[in-house]
């Protein structure tokens, strides 16, 4: 459809909310007009389709910087191809995912880059780009982070965890962090301390202690802070930003916190389960509490209230998913008898706008602050801004027409990604997607899917644009 205008609604963005009618043309925006007005009804008149917006919010495609189709761990994968990801992506407002290549130990980025985009090319349902996993710091991989630039792959994540897996050193850390520090790219960090969690798994295997909540027992929260912490100094020393992905706990997040009051590059995302979820879920009878393993783990009661306040007073800067889906049923259930085995992971991207949508509803954040957190923050640490993440002449035609007084319930029985359980089963949510553009494209329409998997386009993202 070449142009369609939306009409009635409020356009919500970062800096603010108003009344507009959005006309579209192709893939593009390409006005805000006032309603009312000779203009808007021009537009009405020479638009193909009219989208009645009234009483809704008009808001930039939701933008997920942290997900893992087909990601391998552990022996399996997780269960959510590029297709079903992205079109569960769809219906839950998201209109651009940001995947991780992977690179395997003794291989190179680029063989990870050509992997992922063997696997995501014309599968997908909306718009993709992807970060880079640097599991083996070298001279090869440094000087490959620089030709990956030129690929759109501007960020790369290293870990800080899982030692002989993707585990990098302090002074692997180092070396990357200065070869972004030269580049402008941005390091992405897993911050937990895997030599001392190692020691701890091991200790709790050896008296016995195999099930699931003990995941939770031996990755404590200090350990993120520790590794917090260390990051950031190495960050100071090199002179390179570093944005912590799915940060979890209070300790972390005063170490964010003290860094961002010292003007340092330095950002955090967390994940709707660190807000939503306790440790409780992971005693569940059974072997349920297997269904909430993920790393770092769902936290004692407190961490999420904090979460919330760090998100409201811009400490956190993203919301994303780490979406990573294993069904309970063969694939969490590799680690009965020995939790450590159990492959780390958690549904998400299809309830991450409502379920942050529900914390303006619970008084924790403003829309306009929703939009920031889901969109036009991830769009400008990602370097993709203003293509992605607001309404705006010349923007990509990302849209969604949202219910903001509409009420859902979250289950497996009903959701779209392809995995047994729902981490947020039978959560009310206020709010819900009603329409979804992609690059001018109807994705969902009137309660149904209407978009296509190849539809997706590679999203070739420059560099962090919020480097202070
Ligand atoms: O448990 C998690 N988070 N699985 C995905 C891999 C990662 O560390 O993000
Ligand atoms: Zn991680
Ligand atoms: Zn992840």
């Amino acid at each position: 459809m070449s142009r369609v205008l939306v009409a009635g609604g409020t356009v919500v963005g970062a800096e603010g909310s108003v009344r507009a009618d959005v006309l579209v043309d192709g893939e593009t925006i390409v006005a805000l007009l006032a309603p009312g007005t000779e203009l808007a009804a021009a537009a009405a008149a020479g638009a193909e389709r009219t989208v009645d917006a009234t009483g809704k919010l008009v808001l930039p495609g939701g933008i997920d910087v942290h997900t893992h189709m087909e990601m391998p761990f552990g022996g399996t994968f997780s269960h959510d191809t590029f297709e079903t990801g992205t079109v569960a992506a769809a219906w839950g407002g998201t209109t651009t995912i940001v995947d991780f290549a992977i690179q395997s130990k003794g291989s190179t980025l680029g063989a990870a880059l050509d992997a992922w985009h063997a696997k995501a090319d014309g599968n997908c349902a909306v718009d993709y780009g992807f970060h880079m996993i640097v599991s083996d710091v070298n001279d090869t991989t440094l000087k490959e982070m620089d030709t990956m630039l030129g690929e759109g792959i501007s960020s790369f994540k290293l870990f800080m965890a899982y030692p002989g897996v993707f585990y990098s050193t302090d002074g692997e850390i180092l070396q990357a962090m200065q070869k972004a520090a030269d580049t402008g790219a941005t390091i992405m960090m897993h911050a937990e301390n895997g030599i001392a969690i190692d020691v701890l798994v091991a200790q709790a295997l050896a008296r016995g202690h195999t099930d699931p909540r003990f995941h939770g027992v031996t990755r404590p929260s200090a350990l993120e802070g520790e590794a917090t912490f260390r990051a950031i100094q190495l960050a100071k020393v090199a002179g390179s930003p570093v944005y912590f992905v799915h940060l979890s706990a209070t300790e972390a997040l005063v170490e964010v916190a003290r860094a961002r009051a010292d003007n340092g590059n330095v950002w955090a995302e967390t994940c709707p389960q660190y807000l939503y979820l306790t440790d409780d879920a992971m005693e569940g009878p059974g072997f349920e509490g297997s269904k909430y393993v993920c790393s770092p783990p769902i936290r004692p009661a407190g961490h999420g209230a904090h979460l919330w306040r760090g998100l409201a007073t811009e400490t956190l800067s993203v919301v994303s998913t780490d979406h990573c889906p294993f069904c309970f049923k063969e694939q969490k259930e590799l680690g009965v008898g020995d939790f450590s085995k159990i492959p780390n992971g958690l549904p998400g991207v299809e309830h991450r706008m409502n379920l942050i949508h529900a914390g303006v509803a619970a008084g924790h954040l403003s829309t306009e602050r929703f939009v920031e957190l889901t969109a036009a923050a991830p769009a400008r640490l990602f370097g993709m801004y203003p293509r992605k993440g607001v309404v705006a002449p010349g923007s990509d035609a990302d849209i969604v027409v949202y219910d903001p007084a509409a009420t859902d319930t979250i289950s497996a029985t009903t959701h779209h990604m392809n995995v047994d359980y729902s981490a947020f089963e039978g959560q009310t949510v206020t709010g819900r997607v009603d329409t979804v553009l992609s690059r001018g494209s109807f994705v969902i329409d009137g309660g149904r899917f209407v978009g296509r998997a190849g539809h997706g386009r590679f999203v070739r993202r420059g560099l962090n644009q919020m480097l202070r």
